[in-house]
């Protein structure tokens, strides 16, 4: 296991499709591992291939201790709206609030090609959006009216964005959670 570069904002790697995983062998699972240990390192709560450089579908998120391999991922259901701050490994330093679904349905496979079912809402349910979301290419600034609306880290002392922070404030450290 070892920890990967992670691709930043920029790189078109970030904006492509992940491919269809369709062997569940020696690759993937080296794969798998050298990501949860990415993702550790950060530490983030999530990571997808397409941020270590492999445009494949396969992310790994760890919430509360449970570590999930979700392989060709699909939502399949949800229900609710929640807004809440979120931040990306790959745009380090900024946090911005998303709409999102409050909890999702998400049929998958494991690193063995079995089927498995996750649910989650809080921020599994955000995390599990946010990560099969970079799987289609996607980051959460898509969702943003403009790019004024990212909040920098530590930005309590930040005289320009100092009226959202002191309204969140709590959910300005928070958020550190939510890197994905
Ligand atoms: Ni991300």
């Amino acid at each position: 296991m070892s920890v990967r570069p992670i691709v930043l904002l920029g790189d078109p790697r970030l904006r492509l499709k992940g491919l269809p995983v369709d062997t569940f062998g020696k690759f993937l699972h080296g794969l798998l591992d050298d990501m949860t240990d990415t993702m550790r390192h950060a530490p983030g709560v999530g990571l997808a291939a397409p941020q270590v450089g492999e445009a494949l579908q396969a992310c790994v998120i760890e919430v509360k201790d449970t570590l999930y391999e979700l392989i060709n991922p699909q939502i399949v259901r949800t229900s609710g709206d929640d807004r809440d701050l979120e931040g990306c490994l790959s745009l380090p330093g900024y946090y911005a609030y998303v709409t999102r679904r409050e909890k999702v349905w998400v049929v998958a496979q494991n690193r063995n090609g079995k089927k498995i079912k996750v649910s989650g809402s809080g921020l599994l349910g955000r995390a599990l959006q946010h990560e099969l979301d970079h799987l289609d290419g996607k980051l959460f600034i898509d969702y943003l009216g403009s790019m004024d609306e990212l909040i920098p880290v530590g930005s309590d002392d930040d005289d320009e964005s100092g009226a959202a922070d002191d309204e969140h404030p709590t959910h300005t450290r928070e958020a550190a959670k939510v890197l994905a």
